[in-house]
């Protein structure tokens, strides 16, 4: 496709037209949509250099169609333990296989977003780059791996790309079409003015205890006012919230290093400094690993030493940036050497509850409190303590929306949906059936969830015994582990529920999973794979492909962390 990019001057943008102009293939893998929005910029912006562009989830693409491609930029994200994302598994899996065709012809760039806090950091990038190459495909430049604060690098890759691709292509960026040309790529929707970097102020209206007293989960309900803020969501979505820390907690460390925290720091007061722009809850990766150089005789030094990944993790669950100085004595690192071992503090995202179409000016979340007490000190999660004790009701937070394109009802209001959310994997669960509540959608609902004890942890109870008699609730499983001798989860009452499931899914159910990604998630793909198997009587392999299928026609989607 050289230079064809300059022949179609005027109706560009327009990429199913018959002119022959160098069209992007932009791929994103996605978990959380961050992957999914760049990909809608980058076919902008290749449109906006007279270039066609399209955006296909990676799962999307066969090995054979990628063969068939010209140009093609990957942007993807990476989950859990160096995982490929959900939507990006099946076109990984086809891509290692012996059988994957060579790719010569193939021009491409790859993008990663990732945390460094995680091991196996943009893994997923990583290994679908060095693929690619393996086969044969030429890379345009060199992929670029995105920590957490991705915004900038990711800008400035995507900047250099399209022109390292325009200049290939020969496309002119003045011969791109009018503005609004072509129709908008499915996969952007519009960026709010709120961000990360202008969070928008938003009054915490409501903050109430779902959980009663007694339960070993202090299980909140929030409220959160959009005001004039023109923020617009979709049930599925998420909202990151920007939290701030215990005055208490910033107190103790500044005592700890003799700080008065009024000594300027990265141009501001320490104090203020380390109360909203620095993560000094969990330690960072860098942190423990200059103090075991720094204090070889400390207890962290010791633990890490055993070289056990599993005994590490469980040690450092109780012990926070104040207890590892102190664990290394004098050789610790004073303020100085300290502050840039200490991460920016994160926004953190969590499922929103309530649904546009019943709670237009307000976005629900249900969020457990994270506490617990160790020693002779007590523990809380940076966001959920922020959100429970630090706004107060007429408060406010910074807040913005992280829309998560990929999960949310079906669009056909006939389509039942099956949904499995045990503990706050409730909470989109409950946005659906107040969305599928207020669009009169015919299609069957059954929901899946469970906690430790009825008594205690039966949350939205009574408005899901209301949606259950308006008949908008179809099916309710419950699922209390601790409420007998022997432990039930939502997977025991899949596991029982076998043959109406699979009926359920031959009539062309979408199946949603959110909660807990380490264990829960899991076992129930586990008992979704049994159950199929089981109805069907093909085997294993044959439960895999009728899974993969609902996968492949996003009627297997997953919010889990
Ligand atoms: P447990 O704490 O009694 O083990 C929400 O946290 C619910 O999920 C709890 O009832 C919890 O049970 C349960 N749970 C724990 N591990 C699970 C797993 N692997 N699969 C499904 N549910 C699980």
């Amino acid at each position: 496709g050289f230079i064809a990019g300059v022949a179609a001057a005027g109706r560009r943008g327009d990429a199913a037209s018959d002119a022959p102009t160098t069209t992007v293939d932009v791929l994103f893998g996605t978990q959380t949509g961050n992957a999914e929005l760049l990909a809608g910029e980058l076919v902008s912006g290749a449109r906006a250099h007279g270039l066609g562009g399209r955006a296909t989830a990676l799962d999307d693409v066969t090995p054979e169609q990628l063969a068939a491609m010209s140009h093609v930029l990957v942007v993807t994200s990476t989950y859990g333990e160096g995982e490929m994302p959900d939507n990006a598994g099946l076109f990984w899996e086809a891509l290692q296989a012996g059988t994957a065709p060579r790719l010569e012809g193939l021009r491409y760039a790859v993008l990663g977003l990732g945390d460094r806090g995680y091991d196996d950091f943009c893994q997923a990038a990583k290994l679908i780059d060095t693929r690619l190459e393996q086969l044969g495909a030429v890379r345009l430049y060199d992929r670029v791996d995105c920590d957490v604060d991705f915004e900038e690098p990711a800008a400035a890759w995507t900047a250099a790309v399209l022109e390292r691709l325009a200049a290939e292509t020969g496309a002119d960026p003045a011969a791109a079409a009018a503005p609004a040309a072509g129709p908008a790529p499915a996969a952007a929707r519009p960026r709010s003015q709120w961000n990360k970097r202008n969070p928008y102020r938003s009054r915490l209206a409501v903050n109430r205890l779902l959980s009663a007293p007694g339960s070993a989960k202090e299980i909140r309900h929030y409220e959160f006012d959009l005001g004039d803020s023109g923020i617009t969501y979709t049930a599925g979505d998420a909202l990151a919230v920007v939290p701030v820390n215990d005055d208490a907690l910033v107190g103790e460390l500044l005592a700890h290093l003799g700080a008065s925290g009024d000594e300027e720091a990265d141009g501001r007061p320490l104090a203020g400094l380390l109360r909203t722009e620095r993560e000094i809850r969990t330690p960072s990766k860098e942190l423990i690993a200059d103090l075991v150089q720094r204090a070889p005789t400390s207890e962290l030094a010791s633990v890490v030493a055993r070289g056990d990944r599993a005994e590490l993790d469980n040690w450092l669950w109780d012990r926070d940036v104040l207890d590892l100085l102190r664990d290394a004595g004098p050789a610790a690192p004073g303020v100085t050497e300290l502050l840039p071992f200490l991460r920016p503090l994160q926004a953190r995202q969590y499922s929103i509850s309530s649904s546009p179409l019943a709670h237009p000016d307000r976005i629900h979340l249900t969020v457990a409190s994270v506490r617990y007490g160790s020693r002779d000190r007590r523990y809380e999660g940076v966001t959920s303590s922020y959100l429970a004790d630090r706004i107060g009701e007429e408060g406010t937070a910074g807040v913005y929306l992280q829309p998560n394109a990929s999960f949310g009802v079906p669009a056909d209001d006939d389509a039942p949906m099956i949904m499995i959310g045990p503990g706050t994997g409730i909470a989109p669960f409950r946005g659906f059936l107040h969305e599928r509540a207020a669009r009169g959608a015919s299609g069957r609902n059954w929901l899946f969830f469970g906690d430790q004890h009825r008594a205690t942890d039966f949350v939205y109870e009574d408005e899901l015994a209301g949606l259950r008699e308006r008949g908008v609730l179809t099916e309710l499983d419950l699922a209390f582990s601790r409420d007998q001798a022997e432990k039930v989860y939502v997977q025991t009452r899949m596991r029982e529920r076998s043959r109406e499931l699979y009926a359920w899914l031959e009539d062309g159910a979408h199946v949603y999973v959110c909660g807990d990604a380490s264990r829960m998630a899991k076992d129930v793909e586990a008992a979704l794979l049994g159950v199929i198997a089981e109805q069907r009587g093909r085997g294993g392999d044959d439960a895999a492909e009728y899974l993969a299928d609902l996968r492949r026609s996003k009627r297997y989607v997953r919010d889990v962390y």
